[in-house]
């Protein structure tokens, strides 16, 4: 199959065609998950709760990262390859270049950074310098301290009008994709509407352009609290190929996420 690059992306989101992505650690996971048709793997600083049991994602360095990303893009032969930048890695538009370089040299397509408005110099120094950027916006776990915990955001008019703001200066920024994670499903379809790039949504709404899912919660392996937004594909499978799958089907038919998942 043909590499999926930032133009596949769009032409997705042009056609309405609903856009698969996954967190993923290593390379027999990657192998698995190409040949499923997920389009992007992300090399999420989720990592450190779900293979190394901390408590949040804030002790995960750019050293770890890499060394995963590297695993991820000897396994996986088509699909996009997204890393994140981890906690502290992009205090300055320099330091989140020189981090990105990192990773990106490790086998990354472009790099995930958490935050607003205030993040669009650092987007435009980074996709001036060539390096692909994933904004996120709504629940940034990096921020847990500040947001008081894992909850949902965006739900007074105020910060909805704030998160269209940021989404908007980001894209102008030269953000490729932006992903929203735990904000209601009107205001996921807004800012879908609005920006020209694709969002992919965690407990965002079915009305983004594509939907991401840690793998250990589709697995239904990771032994902490379940979010709303999580489903375990792996209830009715026989297989994890066949979990994997059915969450690709799930995506594209629509039927993920149901209004369960939804805030
Ligand atoms: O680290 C991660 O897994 C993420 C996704 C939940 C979007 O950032
Ligand atoms: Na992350």
């Amino acid at each position: 199959t043909k590499a999926v690059t930032i133009p596949t992306l769009g032409a997705l989101r042009a056609s309405g065609e609903k856009i698969s992505m996954l967190t993923c650690y290593d390379a027999s996971f990657a192998s698995l998950m190409d040949r499923c048709g997920v389009e992007v793997l992300l090399i999420g600083d989720s990592l450190g709760m779900v293979c190394n049991g901390h408590p949040s994602t804030l002790p995960v360095t750019v050293a770890e990262l890499a060394y995963h990303t590297a695993a991820v893009a000897r396994g996986s032969k088509s699909a996009m390859i997204v890393a994140d930048l981890p906690f502290g890695a992009y205090g300055t538009a320099e330091t989140a270049f020189h981090n990105a370089v990192q990773l990106i040299q490790a086998g990354a397509h472009m790099v995930k950074l958490e935050g607003g408005a205030w993040l669009a110099d650092t987007v435009r120094f980074l996709t001036e310098r060539s390096v692909p950027v994933c904004a996120h916006l709504g629940l940034t776990p990096q921020s847990v301290h500040q947001l008081g915990g894992y909850k949902v955001q965006g739900k007074s008019i105020e910060s909805a009008e704030q998160l269209k703001a940021d989404a908007l200066a980001l894209q102008a920024a030269g953000a490729s994709i932006v992903v929203l994670e735990a904000i209601p499903t009107q205001l996921g379809k807004e800012v879908t509407e609005l920006l020209a790039i694709p969002t992919i949504g965690i407990g965002a709404g079915p009305d983004c352009s594509g939907q991401v899912l840690v793998m250990h919660d589709l697995l239904g392996v990771f032994p902490g609290r379940k979010a709303r937004f999580v489903r375990n594909f792996m209830e009715g499978q026989g297989s994890i190929d066949d979990a994997v799958s059915a969450y690709v089907r799930a995506v594209k038919d629509g039927s993920f996420p149901a209004p369960e998942h939804c805030f």
